[in-house]
Order: structure tokens, then sequence, then C-alpha cells
């Protein structure tokens, strides 16, 4: 069977080799949902350069069925004669679009799209990106384009991490010293910015109009030097010496921080006004965020005690549930006993996990939550693809290969859970080295294409082509979708690309 350059992979492909392609021309039209026409028209012009037409009854039909098939899964049937995509939904029919684009190619004859029946579902309900804004601001145009990138290999959650020791990246209007004082500088102490409420709101519209659902994160109680800067009697002294050995001069609590030690900072704990900083601007967040999930972090407080610790967390997490939301956090948050039921837990140590990472993200499913998957060593797209690789980050278990990014099976990282307890699978991209959005490009591919495949193709054990040699032969094939679409990424020489 001929590999087609499809990523993630579909559920079921059968080429049917004996017939003919479809070949797409000047005079091929479209018919049906008219969402979904615009958003097939817009990536033929950008593939192929030709402008589909419209009619009632085209060579390609796009309809949702309704008919109760399994939430986001299509159908695509493409013959000689013409293609049709059924979507169960609205979203179901957005994915097979992007399944149909990476079936395009260009031939000498033309543009082409081969026989094939596929039907195609997720594995997971949520498939997430996460993008650092905090580390280095990323504009909203920047936020648009990574939707784009992201949505196109079919994940449906943004997560953006709007808050960290070096900016707070948010207008809050009951909290207005966040961003006058505290969003002005970054790593390495170049320009910072936030998001104005319309801001995250445009954001918000662009990422459902792409079937996407952001999830927003104000990292507390560590992470916070910012919150200090703005509001002093929030934070306790930074305690950098204390916790972290290679690190550099203690940050100054009067003064922005631009460096990358993490675990310095701690809000204070025993404050009623620290609670009522943290109902205020997740009160706000809660009313800007149609989406179900709030996310208040609680990684790596490595300057607050862990009596401290589980009391922040009981109470933060009570309080984001009473905003009518689901809180996330980071599976540290699992040893607090207090937390609110129904937290989903986010882990984010390694594939074989240490430290009791495990037991925490176990914590979480005790109490009626489920997990977000983001083992460090295997979808932190901001750890270095190579070890002499100009941007990114070592620390998780050295460079993280295409490779090691790919071998990985989201139901064996945690031992002793169900199928069910996984919500889904999520790629961090942490912005210490990252300032633009070909850093971004240049880290994120190709490596974003094997999370996808974790978040939303058939588990290792269950499909034929769930295989690296699969993946890197289908990966290879999207090199001329990527470049038409703008994508810097990097010709990884662990992926045989097609030119
Ligand atoms: C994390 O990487 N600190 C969640």
């Amino acid at each position: 069977m001929p590999t087609l350059p499809l990523v993630p992979l579909p559920r079921r492909v059968a080429p049917t080799e004996a017939a003919s392609p479809f070949p797409i021309t000047s005079a091929t039209t479209v018919s049906g949902d008219t969402d979904a026409a615009g958003t097939l028209a817009a990536l033929l012009r950008t593939r192929t350069g030709l402008e589909p037409g419209a009619t009632d009854d085209g060579d390609i039909v796009l309809s949702v069925d309704g008919g109760g098939g399994e939430p986001e899964s299509y159908r695509l049937r493409v013959g000689a004669d013409g293609i049709r995509i059924d979507g169960a939904d609205a979203a179901g029919l957005f994915y097979g679009i992007h399944t149909l684009v990476q079936l395009i190619h260009g031939t000498d004859a033309g543009w082409i799209v081969p026989a094939a029946e596929i039907e195609d579902a997720p594995r997971f309900a949520y498939r997430g990106v996460m993008l650092d804004v905090a580390r280095h601001f990323h504009d909203v145009d920047t936020v648009r384009a990574y939707i784009d990138r992201a949505a196109a290999l079919k994940f449906n959650h943004l997560h953006l991490h709007l808050s960290d020791d070096q900016g707070w990246r948010l207008e809050i209007r009951s909290r207005p010293e966040l961003t006058r004082a505290a969003s002005a500088t970054s790593v390495g102490g170049g320009p910072g910015g936030y998001y104005t409420q319309d801001d995250y709101r445009a954001i918000v519209a662009y990422a459902a109009s792409r079937h996407m659902t952001v999830v927003p994160e104000l990292d507390m109680p560590g992470h916070t030097h910012a919150v200090g800067i703005a509001h002093p009697e929030l934070a306790e002294n930074p305690v950098l010496d204390a916790v972290v050995s290679s690190a550099g001069p203690t940050p100054r609590a009067d003064e922005p921080y631009t460096g990358i030690d993490v675990g310095f900072s701690s809000l204070r704990i025993g404050e009623d006004a620290t609670y009522d900083f943290v109902a205020d601007v997740f009160g706000e967040l809660a009313e800007l965020t149609p989406g179900p999930y709030l996310h208040f972090g609680g990684d790596e407080a490595l300057g607050t005690s862990p009596e401290d610790f589980a009391a922040f967390v009981a109470r933060a997490s009570e309080i984001v549930r009473r905003t009518g939301k689901t809180p996330v956090a980071w599976h540290e948050a699992g040893a607090a006993p207090g937390l609110a039921p129904g937290t989903i837990g986010q882990y984010w140590s390694f594939v074989t996990p240490v430290d009791g990472a495990d037991e925490r993200a176990r914590a979480f499913t005790r109490g009626g939550g489920r997990l977000i998957l983001s083992p460090a060593d295997a979808v932190y797209l901001d750890m270095k693809p190579h070890e002499d690789f100009p941007l990114g980050l070592t620390w998780a278990r050295g460079a993280t290969s295409v490779e090691r990014a790919y071998r990985w099976e989201p139901s064996a990282v945690v031992d002793g859970l169900a199928e069910e307890d996984i919500l889904g699978v999520e790629a961090p991209l942490w912005t210490e080295t990252v300032a633009t959005l070909e850093d971004i490009d240049a880290l994120a591919f190709p490596r974003i294409a094997a999370a996808a495949e974790a978040a939303w193709s058939p588990a290792t054990s269950d499909a034929a082509d769930r295989t690296w040699e699969s993946f890197r032969a289908r990966t290879g094939g999207l090199g001329p979708l990527w470049a038409t679409l703008g994508i810097r990424f990097p010709a990884s020489p662990e992926i045989p690309w097609t030119t």
C-alpha cells in the first residue's frame, strides 16, 4: 500500500489503488456547508493557486451528517468522479477537509487527489497545544498563526500560559496594576506586552472558528514574581538562593524579572487579600472565557512550604470551581488533600515518571478528575531537537529527537489509569528561548505532528501504521504542504522529506 501523507494517522484508510485519482483543476466546484466550503476554498487557493467554483452540485460535496456519529468524526471518499466529506458535526467536517488537503499533490499533469476511503475519529477528546506568552509575549497575529498550524493537525485546545515571573499578559479590569506595572518586559529584557480583553476575545473567536477551545492559565502560587511587582502586599520575598542550585542572582522584589530561573516566588498563603485577588482574576477570566476550563498553575512552587501549598491549592481550586468552570492544574497540585473535586490534572513529568509524579497524577482521578498528559521528554516542544540546535532547552533528559517525540504511548505513562481517566494529550511550548513565529516553527515542527498523532490516532497497539517508520514517511510527505502554508520547519534529518 502506498503511504499517504496523512498525519495524524486516521482510524481507517483504504486507498483504492485500482481507481483513478480525482484531478483538481480550475473547473473544480464545491457544494454543501458554506463555512466548510470557505475553509476549503482558502486552503485550495494557498495550496494550488486554484479558485474552486461554488455550485449546488459540486465535484466536492461537504456535508454535516448530524446522524449521531462520534463527535469530531468524518468520512472522506475520493473517487475519479468526485469527493465527498461527511462530518458527524462541523468539527468533523473541518478535520475531513484538512485530511483532504494533506492528500492533494502536484504531478506533471496537474493537481490530483489519490482515490481513497477514510473513516476517522479522535482517540482523545482533549488534544492541546500550549503557548507560553509570559516568558516572551506573542502578539495576536502570532497566536492566530499558531492556531492555524495546530488546528490543521486536529488539535482542539489552545492553552495560553498568561502569567509567570517575567510578566502578566492579560488585562484584568479590577486589577489594572497587573498590566500597568508588570507586563512591559520579557526574558532577556526585551519588550513585553499584554492582551487587552478585546484582544483575548479576538483570540477566543479565531480559535473557535478553527474548532479550538482556549484554556487560559494564570499560574499560582509560584511563578508569581510579576504579581508581586504589581501588588507587593500579596507576594513573599524572592527566595532563589534557597531553592535553586545553579541560579543567577536572587531577583529583587521591586524589579521585573528577565531571567529564566524558576521556583523563587510565592504568593502570601495566609492572607485573605490573596484569595480576594484569586477571586478577582479568575472571576473576570471566567466571564471572558466561553470554554469549560480555567488553569490555575500550581507547578514548581519551590518557595512555598508543602503545608502552605496544600492550603493554597484547596482554596484556589474551590474559587475556580465556583466560577462554574472546571479547574485545571499541573500535577503537583495532586499532593493537596483539599483539591476541589473534578479538577483536571496536567502531568508534565517524564514518559517514565520520576519523583512520585505518577502518584500525584493519580490523585486527580480519585477526586473525579481526569488527566491531560504532557510528558516533558516527549511533547515539550521547547526542548532542543538535537544538542546543537540554536533554540530550546535540554532539562528533559537532554535533546528530544523526533523519534523520541513519537515513540511513547499515552496509556503506558501513569500506571493504574483506565483509558477514560485520560482526557487527552497536550504539547506545551515554553518560550524562554522563543521570541518570534519563526522560532515557534523551528521548535514546534515537525515534533508537533508526533504529539498530534499521540492525541488523535489509535493506540500504538491498535493500528498497523502507528509506527515510527510509517510516521516518518507520512510526515516527510507533508513537507510541500507545510512549505506552501508558510511554515518555516527545519528539515530534520530524521524525516525523509518530499521535495
Ligand atoms: C512546567 O513545566 N513547569 C509545568
